[in-house]
């Protein structure tokens, strides 16, 4: 079964261990600036020319967001299914599965999918169960309703993790619908390398402002759910440790400090350009028994209303690693992979 979807100034005083931290990024970034974004993505060698060209004439390809089916405890018959999902992801940044029955314990057989995909190192920074998935519902009122996820309100477009250190930069993304809502809580979905080939395209100084490594300081967070997180320094836009473009990004205007004016102006032109992208924007609304798995692309989620008796329920995973299945074989710069 196939479905097709619509496309559519720092003023805060610092940490001591911090900012000494953060003056020997500002030091390495100055000596290094020109390889910020080295070789592939540095927005003007011919090897960044080719990945343009390559990414664009894939998008081109590109004929909307179709369903993978997949039986909730994967036969051996879901092997090709299984590459295709991470082929899909690799080329476009997200893809759509849909169960072939009911399951009697989503928890499981989602932890099963993603083992699958060989993601197993989870974000420990949040809410979550022992299997490292979160039960994403409206939870207003309570302690844990104070963190947007948990609500039913609009979020805006961001990536996910994107106050993590860099060392727990969040790779994937994924989310499973047990219960949808009642109306809206559609996902729009936007993979950021698309961005970053409009922002080159706009005004290499904007990815300059962007990849510097203390582009952004989110202050310290505690609470009494656990979090005890102190101050970190990140930039927007990165190449990640497995050779790819990452992002960094949240729409967010509190609690989030930029290293100086110019940035913050290069982090509004961003959300322009995202904005400005519609035509390789995606939005789904998952239906139960429905999942997404995607490279932590940027998204936003509509605001939703409850059935009374059946609340939106969404389980979500989020990993230190890209998803991959024992068939295919990526190269080192992420491009396609081929099945081996
Ligand atoms: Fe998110």
């Amino acid at each position: 079964m196939c479905a097709l979807y619509r496309f559519r100034c720092r003023t805060s005083k610092p940490d001591p261990f911090y900012a000494a931290q953060a003056q020997l990024q500002e030091q390495q970034f100055s000596m290094n600036q020109a390889s910020n974004f080295p070789g592939r993505f540095d927005g003007r060698s011919e090897q960044y020319l080719r990945w343009q060209e390559d990414r664009l004439q894939q998008q081109q390809r590109y004929n909307g967001l179709q369903a993978t089916l997949l039986s909730p405890t994967l036969e051996k018959t879901d092997d090709q299914a299984l590459a295709r999902l991470c082929s899909s992801v690799q080329d476009y940044g997200f893809a759509l599965y849909q169960w072939s029955e009911a399951s009697d314990n989503p928890d499981r057989d989602v932890s099963l999918l993603h083992a699958a995909l060989s993601l197993r190192s989870f974000d420990r920074g949040v809410v979550h169960e022992d299997s490292g998935l979160s039960l994403l519902t409206d939870l207003s009122g309570t302690d844990q309703g104070k963190f947007i996820p948990y609500t039913s309100r609009r979020m805006g477009w961001h990536t996910d993790g994107y106050y993590n250190t860099m060392d727990q930069s969040l790779h994937c993304f994924t989310l499973h619908c047990i219960s949808p809502a009642h109306s809206g809580g559609a996902l729009t979905l936007l993979d950021h390398q698309l961005v970053l080939i409009e922002l080159f395209n706009e005004d290499p100084a904007l990815v300059d402002l962007l990849s510097h490594p203390q582009a952004m300081m989110l202050p310290a967070n505690r609470d009494e759910l656990g979090h005890d997180r102190p101050e970190r320094y990140s930039p927007v836009l990165f190449v990640r440790t497995d050779g790819t473009p990452g992002a960094h990004f949240t729409t967010r205007t509190k609690h989030i400090h930029w290293r100086t004016p110019d940035t913050l102006d290069a982090a509004q032109q961003m959300k322009k350009v995202i904005e400005r992208l519609e035509t390789w924007q995606c939005t789904v609304k998952l239906n139960a028994g429905q999942g997404l798995i995607t490279r932590n692309v940027l998204h936003q989620r509509d605001a939703y209303t409850d059935h009374p008796d059946a609340p939106r329920k969404m389980l979500r995973g989020r990993y230190l690693q890209s998803p991959q299945h024992p068939f295919i074989k990526h190269d080192d710069h992420g491009s396609s992979p081929c099945c081996m």
